[in-house]
């Protein structure tokens, strides 16, 4: 055997490393005490799109059904099999039972969807004719399917309703997949300052002041450039703006009042913010905006999910080592060499990417010290099924040091001895 290829010494790349005093420790994040608390009333499931916000929102309201709570979950945009085995086949836009066995409690699992909420909302606060006039314009079914916000904002009318029916006594609501953090607080703004809009205000003017008569009352400037606005974006479409924002007006207050109610709701105690990520550059920034966003508006945060981490097997063997390894079992040779190298260059890939994920959660922990945190491994395949979601329950909820290599969930990889 070649003397001088071997593993020798212990931690023989240290110098690569950062200084191990630098080392942030993340709080633990008890997400087992926070579902199961009956002070606690709300769970937003917030972050970037595709780390697994409906997947952990699905997960936890497993986990609290079988804590014996009565639970529903919002989803906003299950993946398809997620969806069919929550029962979630069709998109009635109401909660329906989810069946599972042995629970103590209850799932109740429901999809958003925007334009029935939206729809709802319009027959509830207007007259029949009026609402049929509203429900077909163009501009309504653009607006209602399309514009940006939208999709939040009924995620927040939904939220509403939900918790004023006081069926349940957790609601775990996941957010849509917005390109900017900020879109899910900044929803009900955003509405009332769109219907509230300056835009829209001079483009329906005339049909504010009351059609043709009222145009007197416009100025020759307006009229000039109303009519390029007309041109630019045809007069069909304006009119329908006009004719559309005219029958909102009687639900204008409304709107506006409900979106507030929905905001302060969230600043309650009760509510709790979970802000998702996976361990990647582009998530974690989403993540620390978010955490940044939550504090400035005094939302209540309760921690970082950090999904799909990959913790290797074993923390034993570095990877440095167990590379080395490897090509000493290769310079060896003889059967089985070329099976055992590889499973020790697997695990030193695995070593590399851990430490890579855990570089990235400690930068997240340097900036923002004061958040716990819990990390939770990628599962080998997608998370489509309750036996799935419970593995994944398990993961959120299970006892802290409880890991197959006994590192504590708030890491990848053990902590740096000092
Ligand atoms: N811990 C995990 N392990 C493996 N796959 C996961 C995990 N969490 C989520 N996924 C998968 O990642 C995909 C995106 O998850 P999803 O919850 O839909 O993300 P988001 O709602 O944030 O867009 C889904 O296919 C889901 O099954
Ligand atoms: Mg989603």
């Amino acid at each position: 055997m070649p003397e001088e290829a071997a593993p020798a010494g212990p931690a023989p790349r240290q110098h690569h490393r950062p200084a191990p005093h630098s080392a942030p420790q993340a709080l633990p994040l008890d997400l087992a005490d926070l579902i199961t608390s009956r002070d606690t009333r709300i769970v937003v499931c917030c972050g970037a799109g595709g780390v697994g916000k409906t997947t952990t929102s699905a997960a936890l309201a497993l986990a609290a059904a079988e804590a014996g709570r009565s639970v529903v979950v919002l989803t906003i945009d299950p993946a398809r099999r997620l969806a069919q085995s929550l029962g979630l086949v069709e998109l009635d836009n109401e909660p329906r039972r989810v069946d599972v066995p042995g629970a103590p409690g209850e799932l109740h699992a429901m999809m958003l969807d925007m334009k029935r909420t939206f729809d709802d909302i319009v027959v509830a606060h207007s007259t029949p004719e009026r609402a049929e006039q509203i429900l077909e314009n163009p501009f309504y079914v653009a607006l209602s399917s399309s514009f940006a916000g939208t999709q939040e904002y009924m995620a927040m009318e939904k939220l509403g309703q939900l918790r004023a029916s006081e069926q349940w006594d957790l609601i775990i609501v996941d957010t849509p997949p917005s390109r900017s953090a900020l879109d899910f607080l900044d929803a009900p703004n955003r509405m009332s300052r769109f219907l509230d809009g300056t835009m829209i205000r001079l483009l329906t003017a005339p049909a504010r002041a009351g059609g043709r008569a009222g145009m007197r009352f416009v100025s020759a400037g307006f009229l000039v450039f109303s009519r390029i606005i007309s041109k630019v974006l045809g007069g069909q479409l304006l009119r329908d703006i006009s004719a559309f924002v005219s029958a909102l007006d009687t639900m204008f207050g409304g709107f506006r009042e409900r979106a507030t109610a929905t905001y302060e709701l969230l600043r309650r105690p009760g509510t709790w913010f979970l802000v998702v990520a996976t361990p990647e550059p582009d998530a974690l920034r989403e993540a620390s905006y978010f955490v940044d966003r939550l504090s400035a508006e005094e939302m209540p945060l309760a921690g970082l999910v950090l999904n799909r981490t990959h913790p290797p097997a074993t923390t034993a063997l570095s990877a440095t080592r167990a590379d080395g390894a490897a090509e000493e079992v290769l310079e060896a040779g003889g059967e089985g060499a070329e099976l055992a190298a590889g499973a020790l260059r697997v695990h030193a890939e695995r070593m590399t990417l851990a430490a890579r994920e855990q570089r990235l959660a400690d930068r997240f922990t340097s900036a923002h010290p004061e958040v716990a945190v819990r990390t939770v491994p990628a599962a080998a395949g997608d998370v489509h099924d309750l036996d799935g979601l419970r593995v994944m329950a398990d993961a959120l909820t299970g006892p802290d040091g409880d890991t197959p290599t006994g590192v504590p969930r708030t890491r990848v990889l053990p902590a740096r001895r000092s």
